[in-house]
């Protein structure tokens, strides 16, 4: 049936109306919060190219923690920033390393109960270099230098072994390197974790949009750049073969990254696999639109929230987002 039988918009005459045949919903339960720790206490320093993102100190964590459960988050994905890096990332995977820290003095808090806990798993952020893996071949000329797979394997296995005993409800592998997610499966289980998921960043492209969370984690690589190990942006179908494989080996739930430019995997997934799918709405993607806030270029709340919306039409089931509190707080 045709126009004027027809009319489209008779649904959208009032808010309630609109509200009635709306297909798609942002609640905060489905927003998760990134937090990027680093020692000492009561600091909390802004990024600046992340307005109204901290570095924080675990003192200061627990009181954003704190305040996101007040929101009804789903949950924190933590980051680490540690005292020391090396060649082999020992920050990682110490049993006192600065995450392994912080998830204790979190499970202690009976307030933050409601929030799931997430531990990023790479390396960057505790190599002196700030690759994801063990760099061989490292000259002083950047062009021979290789990120060994194995080596890094075994050492990321160690580091979700570890998050998970300190409390992490959830390990979430971002390193890209192949093998990773049956890895950690063993490693955890052989730690008695056999109930501890993994969340894997099964589709992680080399992406522009991470810059401003290298400065955030201090993680920008010294030489050369990630396209070894992270995907090629121009590739769907290898995505979804990076998905499939992680769920072989037993990846439990899969994040994929960036999301806006890449609503078109997060479908792709979506339509594929019957696995819980989250979206990680990446540094940048925040920075461009605080920027035009900033400009008075965009309207904050209403930009901030289709964003936000577009990712969970395009599939994603849960976020993980630097607008997590605000949003929230708009959605409250
Ligand atoms: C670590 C990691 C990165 C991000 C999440 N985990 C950086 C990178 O791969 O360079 C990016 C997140 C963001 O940009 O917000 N490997």
């Amino acid at each position: 049936m045709a126009y004027p039988a027809n009319r489209m918009r008779r649904l959208r005459r009032t808010e309630a109306l609109r509200s009635l045949v709306r297909e798609t919903h942002l609640h905060p339960g489905a927003l998760i919060a990134p937090v990027f720790l680093c020692p000492g206490e009561g600091v909390r320093r802004e990024i600046s190219s992340m307005p109204g993102v901290f570095n924080l100190s675990i003192d200061q964590a627990i009181q954003e923690a704190k305040a996101a459960a007040a929101l009804g988050l789903g949950g924190l994905l933590l980051f680490g920033l540690p005292e020391h890096k090396d060649d082999q990332a020992s920050g990682a995977w110490d049993a006192n390393g600065i995450v392994q820290q912080a998830l204790r003095a979190m499970k202690q808090e009976r307030a933050l109960d409601s929030l799931v806990l997430i531990a990023d798993v790479c390396l960057c952020e505790y190599t002196t270099h700030g690759h994801c893996g063990v760099v061989q071949q490292q000259k002083k000329s950047s062009a021979t230098f290789t990120v060994d797979n194995d080596t890094s394997v075994a050492l990321l296995a160690k580091t979700a072994a570890s998050l998970a005993q300190a409390g992490a409800d959830i390990v979430a592998p971002s390193d890209m390197m192949d093998g990773r997610v049956a890895a950690m499966r063993t490693a955890l289980d052989a730690a008695g974790c056999t109930e501890t998921p993994i969340l894997s960043y099964a589709a992680k492209f080399a992406s522009a949009f991470y810059g401003p969370f290298r400065e955030a984690a201090d993680s920008a690589p010294q030489f050369g750049d990630r396209r070894s190990y992270q995907m090629d942006g121009a590739n769907l179908r290898e995505a979804l073969r990076e998905i499939e494989l992680d769920l072989g080996e037993g990846a439990d739930m899969i994040l994929m990254k960036p999301a806006l430019p890449y609503l078109d995997v997060i479908h792709a997934a979506r339509t594929r696999f019957d696995v819980p799918l989250g979206a990680y709405q990446v540094s940048g993607e925040y920075s461009m639109l605080q920027a035009a806030f900033a400009r008075g270029w965009l309207e904050r709340d209403r930009a901030r929230l289709e964003s936000l919306l577009s990712i969970r039409r395009a599939g994603a089931d849960f976020i993980v987002t630097y607008f997590a509190q605000e949003a929230a707080q708009l959605l409250g």
